[in-house]
């Protein structure tokens, strides 16, 4: 890839630098935006080229498909056939973390829905992607802005990190919110729809709008996740994860003696972090899951960022399997990076 030159609209920015970067996106060119869930990687949903750039500047395989940001749900109309239980949906949770997978038009390029006749919607709270897909006057495509293979950054700086010199613009809207991508559902009747991504709008949420709630194979309660988009390839950082089952009493001690041996990181607590200096990172206090989603990719990685070529293990805690709220989403992204391994203390 030929390096571009990337224009960096950092926070404080004025009306015309942000119609600049609108015009990046009609044009079909990249721009990183800030949501409330994590940054993504944007380009104009009825740009076939833009859709195609997206892929190449994350190296992501060209099969999965991207998700279509729109300002205002019934946006939707001009690209997708909505349902009335997408407005139901909508009214609801919208603006905000969801994405609703709804049948496509003609209009979207296949570069953006990898060939499949459906397409996500969502339509994201944080005020700078909406002006910016207000300003851009088309709907915008976005994967998180991560290199593929990298957890979704969640402040500018870590899109800069990933992706100068990759994309037209990245524009900086602070920390993300969330902090993790938003729930992905399929709608499977007219009153039905499946979980495909578990996120911020829990299933509980869900079941108050549709009657019917399913969860997709691999989410539910007990079983073993699987990737991403079913098939890809998830985040796996660099120095093994393993998430640590036991009780707090049971955790301390381990890590305690671990630390002694050295050689170790600790993704942890804030009760927890400063007895071990540099060699932990807190998500936020114990009881505050939302702390926990916002600060959990940046805490991974920061640790497999670290220059310290004698890190040979990180460890983090289990999260609860099941739950409400965030915990399946916090389960199911740390379950996934982790590979599975999880160590009885
Ligand atoms: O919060 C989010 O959703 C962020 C921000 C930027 O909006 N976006 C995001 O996009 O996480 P991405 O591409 O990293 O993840 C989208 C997921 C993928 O696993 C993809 O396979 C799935 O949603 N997906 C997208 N379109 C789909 C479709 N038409 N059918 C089934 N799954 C779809
Ligand atoms: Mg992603």
């Amino acid at each position: 890839m030929t390096p571009k030159e990337t224009l960096l609209i950092k926070r404080g920015h004025n009306e015309s630098e942000l119609a600049s970067a609108a015009r990046i996106l009609r044009d079909g060119g990249l721009v990183i935006i800030p949501t409330e869930t994590v940054y993504g990687l944007g380009c104009s949903a009825y740009s076939a080229i833009g859709a195609y750039n997206v892929f190449e500047a994350k190296g992501r395989p060209h099969d999965n498909p991207l998700i279509v940001h729109v300002a205002d749900p019934a946006e939707a109309e001009n690209f997708a056939h909505t349902t009335p239980l997408y407005y139901k949906l909508a009214k609801q949770f919208m603006p905000g973390p969801l994405t609703v997978i709804l049948k496509k038009k003609d209009v979207i390029p296949d570069e953006v829905t990898a060939g499949g006749g459906t397409v996500g919607v969502r339509c994201p709270s944080h005020p700078t992607a909406r002006e910016l897909i207000r300003l851009a006057g088309v709907p915008v495509a976005a994967p998180s802005a991560n290199l593929s293979g990298s957890p979704s950054p969640t402040t500018f700086e870590h899109c800069v990190k990933d992706m100068l010199g990759r994309v037209d613009a990245i524009v900086d809207g602070g920390a993300c919110e969330v902090g993790l991508e938003s729930t992905v559902v399929l709608l499977t009747g007219e009153d039905s729809l499946k979980i495909l991504r578990p996120g911020a709008v829990d299933e509980g949420a869900l079941s108050c709008v549709a009657s019917d709630v399913t969860v997709a194979d691999g989410l539910k309660k007990g079983e073993k996740p699987l990737s991403p988009g079913m098939k890809y390839k998830h985040y796996a950082p660099r120095v093994p994860l393993i998430l640590l089952d036991g009780t707090d009493e049971a955790v301390a001690s381990f890590i305690d003696a671990e630390m002694k041996k050295g050689g170790v990181f600790f993704i942890c607590y804030e009760e927890d972090a400063k007895k071990y200096g540099n060699k932990a990172y807190s998500i936020g206090k114990k009881e505050d899951e939302a702390a926990h989603a916002k600060n959990l990719f940046a805490a991974l990685r920061y640790a497999d960022e670290l220059d310290d070529a004698d890190i040979k293990k990180i460890y983090t805690y289990l999260p609860t399997d099941g739950g409400t709220g965030l915990l399946p989403a916090i389960y199911n992204r740390l379950i996934r990076a982790a590979d599975h391994t999880v160590m009885k203390v």
